[in-house]
């Protein structure tokens, strides 16, 4: 068979990235392959300068390609990003020191309503009970959530040397961008304000036996995204999209957004992927599929499909999460795949 450029970039796909499950293909690192005849040349492109992470993956790179079947001669080579910081937005080189959190796992979405806050919420629940010690941060300004979602109505107390303690419910150390603000006040926040908010949750959050901390973004994709993005060192994010096409555009601006900070992505989730009427029949409301067929396009890995669940609804006006109430429906057990994804992934 000749070599083809996607037949290398299938191969590359078994050098899995120093530290997680996934590979290289789909964080980005491989920037280009070029055929000639029986050479080939590959070339790395690596988030951050860290000699240890490049001579690893340069080695499985070279072990690959040393093990393709017609490949005379090869070449490797690999470059730096530049880090890249919004025009006009002052952006801290280095995201806060954080002692304790080991994993900051983001949620995301192009636009509101389409389940960004659900899903953080279940995903959290179903992650502690697959391991110790999960926070949940509700960081979207234009609508905090997640307090009535979890059914916390008290707010956070706060330590004489003014550091603010969680809230803790059903296991999970919460904090909220609602604890802090009027409802009325969160339509005027603006980038900095924003990116101030955020890195006060993890700098003045006594967050000490948290390891892992689900962060609700808020919707879109815009600058002061990119400016959130940065106060928080990331180990990934997840974008949640509903089928339809026109939600499905937003997908790919996610996607473009998380790439160009480096911020790994963990998957797409499609919420309201579908409906099963009390008959048993399935019913695809909003077309289903679509959230697959992007992650297929944009070459990162598809997380599942949530169905559309009255009781997840109620549950969230409940402050009742469904992963708690319904364990064994499907929705909840579509949350507990997708969290044994995210954990095998960052871990
Ligand atoms: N799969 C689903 N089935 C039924 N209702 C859902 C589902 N996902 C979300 N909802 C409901 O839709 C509304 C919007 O969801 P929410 O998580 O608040 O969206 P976002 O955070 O993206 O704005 C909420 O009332 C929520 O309970
Ligand atoms: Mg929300």
């Amino acid at each position: 068979m000749p070599l083809t450029t996607e037949g290398i970039k299938s191969s590359l796909k078994q050098v899995k990235y120093p530290g997680f499950s996934r590979d290289i293909v789909s964080f980005g690192i491989v920037n280009d392959i070029e055929v000639v005849d029986s050479k080939v040349r590959v070339s790395l492109l690596l988030p951050k300068p860290d000699d240890k992470i490049q001579s690893e993956i340069t080695e499985s790179v070279r072990k690959v390609l040393s093990k393709t079947n017609g490949i005379s001669d090869f070449d490797i080579s690999v470059n730096v990003r530049e880090q890249k910081s919004a025009p006009g937005q002052q952006i801290p080189t280095e995201a806060p020191a954080q002692p304790g959190i080991k994993h900051f796992i983001a949620v995301a979405s192009g636009k509101g309503g389409v389940g960004k806050s659900t899903v953080a919420v279940n995903i959290a629940i179903e992650m502690s009970k697959l391991v110790d010690n999960v926070g949940l941060m509700d960081a979207d300004v234009y609508g905090p959530s997640i307090p009535i979602m979890l059914g916390v109505n008290s707010r956070p107390q706060v330590t004489p040397e003014k550091k603010i303690i969680p809230i803790e419910k059903y296991g999970l150390k919460l904090i909220s961008i609602g604890f802090l603000v009027n409802e009325d006040d969160a339509v005027i926040w603006r980038g900095p304000m924003v990116h101030g908010a955020i890195k006060q949750f993890i700098e003045d959050v006594l967050w000490e036996g948290t390891d892992f901390l689900v962060i609700d973004l808020p919707p879109g994709t815009g600058d002061a995204h990119l400016s959130l993005i940065q106060a928080v060192p990331l180990s990934g994010a997840l974008i949640v999209t509903t089928p339809q096409e026109v939600a499905l555009i937003d997908v790919k601006r996610g996607v473009q957004m998380f790439r160009k900070l480096n911020v790994p992505i963990i998957g797409i989730v499609e919420n309201m992927s579908y409906l099963i009427t009390p008959g048993g029949e399935t019913v695809d409301i909003f077309g289903r599929g679509g959230g697959r067929r992007m992650a297929e396009k944009f070459e990162v890995p598809f997380l599942g499909e949530i169905p559309i669940d009255p009781q997840i609804r109620k549950g969230g006006d409940q402050g009742t999460p469904i992963t708690l109430t319904h364990a064994d429906s499907s929705a909840a057990k579509a949350f507990r795949e997708i969290s044994k994804e995210v954990l095998s992934t960052i871990q």
